[in-house]
């Protein structure tokens, strides 16, 4: 039964226990409905309230939501407050030696940071920063393994008002040269080097590739962290060792306060055309959002142990790794490594040696750990369990099943968080002491959260049906623009189709009776492969960037058991079309191509050669078609208007 299928004949309702009701912070479907009612009756009350209670604020704001310049919407802002501060001095008195980050190596060696140590390395990376030159609105691209010194990096930034850019330490030289010109960063931060799955993985050569790659002359400071000890090459005057750097450094630093709508990072994310867009998020909103999930989704208690597994290169290792579990003082493990190394039962083992109680990771993970080893979990004590998470893409009920009965021993209610890069935290989930659950179902939007399934033309599907997710009010966590092209903002996110007045979230869902939305997946040409999200056009432009091998490349999405989804790509080679052997060769090739062009992410598993591919008369691709082949379905669909009908049988060959 394919994914969709099983979801929508799912019928099981979980409802949290008594117990878990009774301890939660948002505690009973009552207690949810009425802050539901409040955000309705008093929408900017409900948000000024909230942000007044949960934020520090330097200089109080007076205005809440400012809608003049719509879709540009302003939260705030004439506030001030520094998110640093908010994460870090606001525990010194109450909490300073609260174990913070509990960091985990690959190779197992653990290091711990309390509150107040981690104030004092952000202070001096900070004061680092400042004494390079790094101002206010500067911007610094940091390309980190996952490290305590990571959430540093990016704190520090925060500390002075620099915007930072992660880029995911998986992501090729060209996409960091990209970013850095985009972004037109004026410093780097990076590591040596980063251990995953016992193997040594190279970062600041990677670095030095960007630079010979041009463009990259802005960049006049790169910090580097000394991770795994390896030799890399050092430019006098341009690249400084971390630990130099902050030797000696005052232990203070005074943060340097924004406005509230001022831009605390840009992050990466792909879209339906070709070029990745800088996704813009604020600072006073976004942290806002980044609390108040901490403590409605997480339900976060203050001797929570809590594990987000995901990587800070993504936006929920920004909201719930770096911003989220600090500024609201909880204790969180990092972890550098892989779930399958040295076994599958790395997780298990992590969350029994550190009693985590919220945990939190993708369903990709998931299938993977059921691959490897459906009874690990047994074999360790995870009783201290409490709260499971998922997030990144669909879970399917029957990962469902065993995350809730295997891994949380039918007692932990999973919150099934949908949200994206855009929206900086999360917009549907359950909440853990209030909703009843349905497995792969993320059931219904949090207090202050107006979303709907409308159809092409805008208007409401009603109940029961299926269509285009939309958001109908803003929110204060909300992408402020795309950096540096303001109309491409407005085109993705508020097109014309619907008047320009709704969020357009790119996925496709539907509701059952009960108003409990089930997402359909992307409805543009996004792929999302574990979890990571993928542009096919992008990774089409990275093929024909092949020009001596490439004359045309179509790439599309199919199902796949493990990745969710895999990428598929059809190749016309500027040659003959290969077979057997050669057709493996440049197979690889190309996939060696892709990866040092994108990322190994994206590299594509199936490749078809064509010595053409399925066109209308007008010149037209018919991905349609691609797309029932790469699932390996008989086409069925009308090909009389193909010019070279012929092709398809070629194209249903796969290596
Ligand atoms: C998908 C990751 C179903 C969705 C936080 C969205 C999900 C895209 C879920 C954003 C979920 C994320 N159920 N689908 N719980 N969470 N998605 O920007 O297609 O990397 O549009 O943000 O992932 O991916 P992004």
């Amino acid at each position: 039964m394919s994914t969709i299928e099983s979801v929508l004949s799912e019928t099981r309702v979980f409802p949290p226990s008594e117990t878990m009701v009774k301890q939660a912070n948002i505690s009973g479907m009552a207690a949810y409905e009425a802050m539901c009612k409040e955000a309705e009756r008093d929408f900017e009350g409900f948000w000024a309230k909230l942000a007044r209670e949960t934020l520090l604020w330097h200089k109080p704001f007076t205005k809440t939501l400012d809608e003049s310049n719509a879709p540009f919407f302003r939260w705030f802002h004439d506030g001030e407050l520094n998110a640093s501060y908010n994460c870090l001095d606001r525990h010194l008195k109450t909490q300073p030696d609260k174990v913070a980050i509990l960091f985990e190596a690959d190779d197992g060696k653990i290091t711990k940071a309390t509150y107040k140590d981690l104030y004092h390395r952000v202070c001096q990376l900070a004061n680092a920063l400042k004494g390079m030159g790094v101002k206010k609105g500067d911007r610094v691209l940091i390309y980190m393994p996952m490290s305590i010194e990571a959430v540093c990096a990016m704190q520090a930034c925060a500390r002075i008002g620099a915007t930072h850019s992660v880029v995911f330490g998986g992501f090729s030289a060209k996409s960091v040269q990209e970013r850095v010109i985009d972004a037109g960063a004026i410093a780097i931060i990076t590591a040596d080097g980063q251990f995953r799955g016992g193997k040594e993985i190279a970062l600041k050569p990677v670095i030095d590739e960007a630079f010979a790659l041009g463009g990259c002359d802005g960049v006049t400071n790169v910090i580097v962290y000394q991770r795994t000890g390896s030799q890399v090459a050092m430019q006098r005057g341009r690249d400084t060792w971390w630990h130099d750097a902050v030797k000696d450094q005052p232990l203070d630093c005074e943060p340097t306060w924004v406005d509230a709508e001022h831009p605390l990072f840009i992050l990466y994310t792909s879209g339906s055309t070709g070029k990745p867009k800088g996704v813009q998020h604020s600072t006073g909103g976004y942290l806002l959002w980044a609390m108040l999930t901490m403590r409605w989704v997480f339900d976060t208690k203050p001797n929570d142990v809590f594990w987000c597994t995901a990587d800070v290169g993504w936006v929920t290792g920004h909201t719930y790794v770096c911003y989220g579990p600090t500024a609201v003082g909880t204790t969180q493990v990092v972890f550098e490594g892989v779930p399958t190394y040295p076994d599958a039962g790395r997780f298990w083992k992590m969350i029994q040696d550190h009693k985590v109680n919220v945990f939190y990771t993708a369903p990709t993970a998931i299938r993977s750990l059921i691959k490897a080893g459906p009874d690990l979990p047994k074999k360790y004590d995870l009783s201290s369990l409490r709260i499971l998470g998922s997030v990144g893409e669909p879970i399917n009920p029957e990962a469902w099943m065993w995350y809730y009965t295997t891994v949380g021993n039918s007692k932990c209610p999973i919150v099934d968080t949908w949200w994206q890069t855009e929206t900086g935290g999360h917009l549907i989930t359950p909440l853990p002491g209030a909703t009843p659950l349905k497995p792969g179902s993320c059931t219904m939007p949090l207090p202050g959260i107006v979303t709907d399934i409308v159809d092409e033309t805008g208007n409401s599907v009603g109940r029961g049906k299926g269509g285009i997710l939309v958001i109908k009010r803003p929110w204060p966590s909300m992408i402020r623009t795309i950096w540096g092209d303001p109309e491409r903002f407005k085109k993705s996110y508020y097109p014309e189709d619907f008047k320009g007045k709704y969020y357009l979230a790119g996925d496709g869902a539907s509701t059952d009776e009960d108003g409990y939305y089930r997402i359909m997946g992307r409805i543009d040409d996004v792929l999302n492969v574990s979890g990571h999200r993928l542009g096919t056009m992008e990774i089409e432009s990275a093929l024909v960037a092949n020009s001596k091998l490439v004359a045309e490349a179509a790439v599309v999405g199919r199902p796949d058991d493990l990745t969710g989804e895999a990428v598929c790509a059809f190749v016309v080679l500027k040659g003959a079309r290969p077979t057997g052997d050669e057709a493996l060769k440049i197979a690889k090739e190309l996939r060696e191509w892709v990866t040092k062009e994108i990322g190994a992410i994206a590299k594509p598993k199936d490749i078809r050669f064509g010595d053409n591919l399925p066109k209308t008369r007008s010149g037209k691709i018919m991905r349609r078609l691609l797309r029932s082949i790469a699932k390996g379905e008989s086409i069925t669909q009308d090909v009389s208007t193909l010019e070279n009908p012929a092709i398809l049988e070629q194209l249903k060959q796969n290596l």
